[in-house]
């Protein structure tokens, strides 16, 4: 189950290829990607069933939960219907266990009525992006890492920056805060260490522990003006520099 993180498809082409080696279905998690490609690739597409989250703050957003499942196997497809339908083949009739998973009504009429917009938003996304990289880029602060852009088809569904040295993030978050610059983490603790996997005895994962120390995610959402954008990125080009020190 690859996850498109952040807006940014995975390799899907190194994924298929130890898929195929393994037979192993691919179910995509496209919950932060909506619109995104890899290699030129709709996500969700690709493997066997994509999954869409439409959570209020994802890059297409209802008032409350929501979710879709894309799949273009048509038995696949009727049995998702079925299970998010408590199992019903028809009203009353439950051929297997399932749950309500239902997209409720409204929230639909929300998200039918934002749909249009979501090209243009994903496109103001890129250029808030592009905006970042090249404020930073300039930066005299080699604390901060922008992570490359790895494929053209990334819609930013967050802009996350790497801040190195110890306590640097942390402090970095704080002076921000500071001047008024709310930022986030996404996310602070690694999958491998959460209580909830504790007596599955999961491998140790010091990379993803590593980056979750060091990860910071700037403000980001289309309704951000250019001048939000250069704001940010002063403060950060600024502050980034007392960090650690
Ligand atoms: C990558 C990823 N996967 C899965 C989910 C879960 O989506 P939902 O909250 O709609 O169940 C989310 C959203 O929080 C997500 O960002």
């Amino acid at each position: 189950m690859p996850v498109h993180l952040y807006g940014q498809a995975a390799d899907m082409a190194a994924i298929e290829n130890v898929a195929a080696r393994h037979h192993l279905a691919i179910v995509e998690d496209c919950c932060q990607a909506h619109l995104a490609t890899a290699g030129g690739r709709p996500v969700g597409t690709i493997g066997i069933a994509g999954a869409f989250s439409f959570y209020p703050t994802k890059n297409l957003g209802a008032l409350g939960d929501g979710g879709a499942i894309v799949t273009s196997d048509r038995a696949l497809a009727e049995r998702l219907k079925r299970l998010r339908n408590g199992g019903q083949a028809d009203r009353y009739h439950h051929v297997e266990p399932g749950i309500n998973s239902r997209l409720d009504e409204m929230q639909a009429a929300v998200l039918r009525a934002r749909l249009p917009f979501l090209r243009q938003w994903t496109m103001r996304r890129r250029a808030l992006a592009a905006r970042y990289r090249a404020a930073l880029a300039a930066s005299p602060a080699d604390e901060i890492q922008v992570p490359p852009e790895l494929d053209a088809g990334h819609v930013y569904h967050l802009f996350v920056v790497q801040v190195r040295g110890a306590g640097a993030r942390d402090d970095l978050q704080a002076r921000l805060a500071a001047a008024g610059v709310e930022t986030l983490i996404h996310y602070p603790v690694a999958i491998s260490q959460q209580p909830a996997l504790a007596g599955e005895h999961p491998a140790n994962c010091p990379i993803a522990q590593r980056v979750c120390d060091a990860i910071l995610s700037l403000p980001l959402h289309p309704a951000l003006a250019d001048e939000d954008v250069d704001a940010v990125a002063t403060a950060v080009r600024k502050d980034a520099i007392k960090c650690g020190r």
